[in-house]
């Protein structure tokens, strides 16, 4: 009910946290299926002073409309681009149906089609029912990657574009890029990577000496990536990035937006009133941190990741479902569905899907955790 009078500041505050005293909180460390985390206080701090700012208005915010320039030209430039065109969006959500979008409006195609791997984020559902673009789903290969061969196979003068995955949301699979990009190159077709968790990592990855494929606008064929600075990136939510290749895909999906009191603008992105300090707190965390940060923050994921799918191992019943290509471990158990549901019972924030659960080591989730885990897995295989 609409209370009649307020409150307190303090009694409100108080029921607020009596009321969410049963989520899960990340510096718990007890969620370990979520691609988000605590993030870093220094972001926190930005987004905290700089509130109000709304890039749905960019004529009253000149100066932050700037630093979202940087922090796209920065991002651009972590994956090998010069200058990119692009937002700092609400997801990898927005991000993602942002590329369907320009692919779509610069095709100029009566019956759309989207060709993506089955392992693609359900994101891609949501932007082809929004978007009329019909999908089409490439199968994968035993590795988890996409079969090249099948989506050359089912493009037609209806294909619009073309997805690729670095960092697949179920098993951290990137996949063949540079085959991809040679694909798109031949068919003249845009490819797009959704690098929303992989963005932040595998750049990283790469330099601390891990085999993984290339993945970004090195590679001609790609026109578009996503990459989300709230996942690894450690920025609060919501902070995707969706960047371009060229103008012209962000203009083909611009619209003018008339009456805003800084003055006529053209908007690209799906909200129109949008968080100018998370824009604000990727560029500072990106200055913060620098690539040495980020890769020290990476280093630690990875390696927690490859001790962690060795331990995984030592449990009679629990096999991977393939090795970790960056800081995601999949696993499968016997009675898979009876020991989810005594994991969650025991307070661990993980789920089961596709036969498998998923473990993510975010910043958040450190060695104590894991190995307190790993007892209770122990424990839940044994009994259940
Ligand atoms: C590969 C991939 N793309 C896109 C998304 C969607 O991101 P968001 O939840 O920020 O919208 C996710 C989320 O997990 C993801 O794993």
């Amino acid at each position: 009910m609409f209370p009649e009078r307020g409150a307190d500041e303090e009694d409100v505050l108080e029921e607020l946290r009596k009321k969410t005293s049963e989520d899960l909180t990340f510096d718990s460390g007890r969620i370990l299926g979520s691609m988000c985390t605590y993030p870093h206080p220094f972001a926190v701090k930005v987004v905290t002073e700089f509130i109000d700012r709304n890039l749905g208005d960019p004529g009253l915010h000149v100066g932050s409309r700037k630093v979202e320039e940087e922090a796209i030209e920065m991002l651009s430039n972590l994956l090998g681009l010069e200058k990119g065109y692009g937002h700092i969006v609400s997801g990898g959500t927005e991000a993602n149906i942002l590329a369907v979008r320009a692919f779509r409006n610069l095709a100029d195609v009566e019956k759309p089609e989207l060709i993506l791997p089955k392992s693609a984020h359900f994101s891609f559902i949501k932007a082809g029912e929004m978007l009329g673009v019909k999908l089409v789903w490439a199968e994968l290969n035993n590795d988890y990657t996409v079969n090249v061969r099948d989506i050359e196979e089912k493009i037609t003068e209806n294909t619009v574009g073309i997805v690729g995955i670095a960092g697949t949301t179920g098993l951290g699979v990137v996949d063949d890029i540079p085959a991809l990009s040679d694909l798109a190159l031949d068919y003249g077709l845009p490819l797009h990577v959704d690098a929303a968790f992989g963005g932040f990592v595998i750049p990283f990855a790469k330099e601390l000496g891990y085999e993984v494929p290339d993945f970004d606008f090195r590679l001609k064929g790609v026109k578009s990536v996503t990459i989300d600075p709230h996942k690894m990136g450690m920025v609060p939510i919501p902070a995707g990035g969706i960047i371009f290749r060229e103008k012209r895909f962000l203009e083909a999906i611009s619209v003018p937006a008339p009456y805003l009191a800084g003055g006529k603008v053209w908007q690209a992105t799906i909200t129109g009133t949008r968080p100018g300090a998370n824009a604000l707190a990727v560029w500072a965390m990106i200055k913060h941190l620098g690539f040495e940060g980020y890769k020290g923050v990476v280093k630690k994921a990875m390696e927690l990741s490859r001790w962690f799918a060795r331990e995984l191992k030592k449990i009679p019943g629990v096999y991977l479902i393939r090795e970790p290509v960056l800081n995601i471990v999949s696993f499968g158990t016997p009675n898979l569905e009876e020991v989810e549901e005594e994991l969650k019972r025991r307070g661990w924030g993980i789920s089961a899907h596709r036969g498998y659960i998923r473990i993510v080591m975010m910043p958040h989730v450190k060695r104590e955790h894991l190995e307190a885990f790993l007892g209770d897995l122990r424990e839940a295989v044994r009994n259940v």
